[in-house]
């Protein structure tokens, strides 16, 4: 009778150890073995994989933008030094903006576009039969709407980041994409920035022997800029979520470093947070709200197929200089972006390359494509010039029919920290798997290559 009192007493405290909170997550879940598993959609019959996937070359690329804030209105005035485009379609929430980026136009000499607006003024844009490419630079919220309305209506997508904001999202756009055959890319310029080119060649090379660790970020105080969001849409939603919202700066980079999805695959997400301290400060001056769910500081790590790690930072609120760290450990070398670019490579690794040495190395290892867009971009800018080169390379893409250097692949990968992020603070820092996007493929590529 004692025996089984003990055997009883033991089997609910058991019970009790093992009894894991209830979480909100888009997809359903299971936990197994300790760790949070969100289900993977099995692939509709009549849907294909798009890894590496090509479309009908365009001659002259057909833009419509959606959404004419800060990022859009700048993105109109770039595609005006872009060869083989025509901006044939402008549209935001507010008429006043597609006025004011249709002068714009005129007095750079383009013909008007048409004019849509309203809250649903995209989905003319997406009908339209004088569009191929579909820019979108709106709220968080709207990307995911407006990029499966308009790949549902023939078009393709560009869409800024982050694309998706949780894993229903990322399936959703995939699958999408997997049947509708449009091309997906999500607008991550900061692949395209000179020292981190540089050093993804260097890597290709193997100047860093295997990079076994990256660190990358995003910290930028966002204080001048609440205010200038349009309806205040941005302290809205890191009111009310917790978690890395706003990850593919730093991980897009390094991502394409640790060739993801082209030879390795992410397998588990751990996250953790601070308490909300100056966010909440912002959002009871901006909002008048005692509420606020996003953490001053998150850290999220990842624990590769391979058994690399990767280590990602977000805080906008931080009383310190903006960075994405941007950090390559090898076993034979180091690469370094923030405060100041870096490398340390053989034959002495543990000394930073002096002045000089650094020069050589960026001149050495200079990206093709920084060769090739460099001069110009730096005429343009856009972020320093790196937005220029991502929107060149899409369009030289498009045009001659070529498989685009970011897929629908890595935006679901780099964007589904959003929602694990969060699921695993919720949860006390638990493991969440990361799912394979690619159902399979990961393995298929061997390295990330830029199509010529
Ligand atoms: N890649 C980068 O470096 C970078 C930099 C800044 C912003 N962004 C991204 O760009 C996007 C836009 O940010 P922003 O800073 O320009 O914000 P913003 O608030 O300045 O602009 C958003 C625009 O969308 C419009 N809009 C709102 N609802 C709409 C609707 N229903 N239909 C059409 N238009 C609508 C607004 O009127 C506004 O003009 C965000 O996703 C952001 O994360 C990326």
């Amino acid at each position: 009778m004692k025996r089984q009192f003990f055997v009883l007493a033991a089997a609910l405290v058991l019970a009790a150890c093992t009894s894991y909170p209830k979480l909100e997550t888009t997809v359903p879940y299971t936990i197994k073995n300790g760790t949070i598993i969100l289900d993977e959609p099995q692939r509709e019959p009549g849907q294909e994989s798009a890894l590496g996937m090509t479309c009908e070359p365009i001659d002259t690329v057909r833009v419509g933008f959606v959404g004419l804030g800060m990022r859009g209105g700048d993105a109109v005035r770039r595609y005006t030094y872009i060869e083989g485009v025509k901006i044939t379609a402008l549209c935001d929430l507010l008429p006043e903006r597609v006025a004011q980026s249709n002068s714009y136009l005129e007095s750079r000499g383009w013909p008007k576009a048409a004019e849509y607006s309203g809250e649903e003024g995209w989905k003319a844009l997406c009908e339209s039969d004088d569009v191929d490419l579909v820019y979108i630079c709106t709220p968080w919220l709207l990307h995911t709407p407006v990029s499966l309305y308009a790949m549902e209506h023939g078009k393709h997508v560009a869409c800024e980041v982050p694309s998706m904001m949780n894993i229903r999202d990322c399936w959703d756009i995939i699958n999408t994409c997997e049947k509708t055959r449009r091309h997906f890319m999500m607008l991550e310029n900061c692949c395209y920035d000179f020292y981190e080119m540089t050093a993804l060649n260097m890597a290709q090379k193997g100047v860093f022997g295997e990079v076994y660790h990256v660190e990358g970020a995003y910290i930028h105080n966002l204080d001048p800029f609440w205010k200038a969001y349009q309806g205040n849409w941005r302290l809205e939603y890191n009111q009310k979520f917790r978690g890395d919202n706003y990850p593919t700066h730093g991980i897009g980079p390094v991502c394409q470093v640790l060739n993801i999805h082209r030879g390795d695959k992410m397998n588990v997400l751990v996250a953790m947070d601070t308490k909300p301290l100056h966010g909440a400060e912002v959002a009871r001056e901006n909002m008048g709200v005692e509420e606020f769910a996003n953490g001053d500081h998150t850290v999220s790590l990842i624990r590769t197929e391979k058994g690399h790690q990767i280590e990602i930072h977000h805080n906008v609120y931080a009383a310190r200089p903006y960075s994405r760290m941007y950090q390559l450990t090898g076993d034979k070398g180091f690469a370094n972006k923030y405060p100041y670019p870096q490398f340390a490579v053989a034959p002495d690794p543990e000394r930073f390359a002096n002045r000089e040495e650094f020069v050589a190395l960026l001149q050495e290892y200079k990206h093709p494509i920084i060769a090739e867009y460099e001069a110009k971009a730096r005429e343009v800018g856009g972020h320093g010039g790196m937005d220029y080169i991502m929107d060149s390379r899409l369009i030289h893409c498009l045009r001659g029919g070529l498989p685009l250097d970011q897929d629908v692949y890595d935006a679901a990968e780099w964007c589904c920290v959003n929602e694990l992020s969060r699921i695993s603070t919720e949860a006390g820092s638990m493991p969440v798997r990361v799912p394979d996007f690619t159902r399979g493929g990961w393995n298929v590529k061997d390295g990330l290559a830029f199509a010529e």
